[in-house]
């Protein structure tokens, strides 16, 4: 099946970077979110990194606005209908993933592969949610998705070998390196990074040092293109927080027992670069 149509449901801080690598890679994409204002504010993500990468000279202004022209916005998750392929990008909860794909399973035509870009989230489950889960898979692109080389593919249980090499297909079009992850908690890259960003908070909440130190440390001491408290502020700390809510449920170890400084960070909406406050502030 030729896909040309790329679903991409959530146009958050990766929803909007997945539309947009999808975009100039030729795809026509729909962006769908919940509201209207967060479709827009989507769509201006993808201007201002456009921008960047036109002020680089990477891309022409011709490309620039070709690529805009592919992306169509939706609030409306019916739209799907019109989609060969979707990612869904949406916030890293289990209960609405599988609410939304099992809503995506009866819109979308039966031959698409419904993929997640979840962090840490079992596809196996977000599979059962569906009729179809040998078409469903992950597909978990890192931040900022346009500079960001890497896609972890995660197959469930139920996953079948040609939902695994189309979804890797399409990752290389798009002009990704696909690395494969078994389908447990975190997978690869974040039953790795988690923990690492998770210790610093921990550095931080019990005076081992202050944020800018802490950072600078693992910036200079472990050449890391930015600290893991910067980092947690630009994933988002509701993300981080999520995300190793999983690893401690799903692995069971207390090792992995969210920091209360993050939790509390959470629980006052600071979360990072997206509210313009996390552990610093961006306003
Ligand atoms: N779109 C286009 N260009 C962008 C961009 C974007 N979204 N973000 C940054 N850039 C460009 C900038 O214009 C800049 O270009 P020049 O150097 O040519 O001027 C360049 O990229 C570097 O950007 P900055 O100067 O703003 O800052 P930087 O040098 O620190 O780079 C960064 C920013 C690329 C994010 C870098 O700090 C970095 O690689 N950080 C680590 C990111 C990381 O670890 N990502 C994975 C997180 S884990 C995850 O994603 C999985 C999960 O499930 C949570
Ligand atoms: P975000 O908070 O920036 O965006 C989430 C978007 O989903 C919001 O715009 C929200 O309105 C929308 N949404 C929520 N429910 C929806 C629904 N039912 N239908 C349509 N849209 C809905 O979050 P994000 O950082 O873009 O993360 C999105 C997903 O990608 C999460 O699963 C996250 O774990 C994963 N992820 C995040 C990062 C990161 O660094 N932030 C990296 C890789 C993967």
């Amino acid at each position: 099946m030729d896909i040309k149509v790329i679903g991409v449901v959530g146009a958050g801080q990766m929803g909007s970077g997945i539309a947009q690598v999808a975009a100039a890679a030729g795809f026509s994409v729909i962006l769908n979110d919940i509201k209207d204002e967060f479709v827009e504010k989507g769509f201006s993500a993808i201007e201002k990194s456009l921008a960047r990468l036109v002020k680089k000279e990477k891309i022409t202004e011709k490309e620039q606005q070709e690529i805009l022209s592919r992306i169509e916005g939706s609030t409306a998750l019916e739209d799907m209908v019109r989609a060969d392929f979707v990612v869904e990008a949406i916030v890293e909860n289990e209960a609405v993933k599988r609410e939304v794909f099992g809503q995506l399973d009866n819109y979308c035509k039966e031959h698409v592969i419904l993929s997640s870009n979840t962090s840490s989230i079992s596809i196996t489950k977000i599979a059962a949610a569906t009729r179809r889960p040998e078409k469903v898979i992950g597909m978990h692109f890192m931040n900022p998705v346009p500079l960001m080389k890497l896609v972890e593919i995660i197959k469930g249980l139920a996953t079948n070998g040609e939902t695994f090499e189309i979804t890797k297909g399409l990752a290389e079009k798009m002009g990704k390196v696909p690395v494969p992850a078994n389908d447990f908690p975190g997978f690869i890259s974040n039953r790795i990074l988690m923990p690492m960003i998770n210790e610093a908070i921990y550095a931080l909440f019990e005076g081992v040092g202050s944020v800018e130190d802490i950072d600078q440390v693992m910036r200079l001491g472990m050449n890391h293109p930015m600290g893991p408290l910067a980092l947690a502020d630009l994933i988002g700390l509701d993300t981080c927080l999520a995300i190793l809510e999983v690893l401690h449920s799903g692995l069971g170890d207390d090792k992995y027992r969210p920091c209360p400084l993050l939790r509390k960070y959470v629980d006052a909406g600071w979360l990072g670069r997206k509210t313009g406050q996390g552990f610093y502030n961006y306003s």
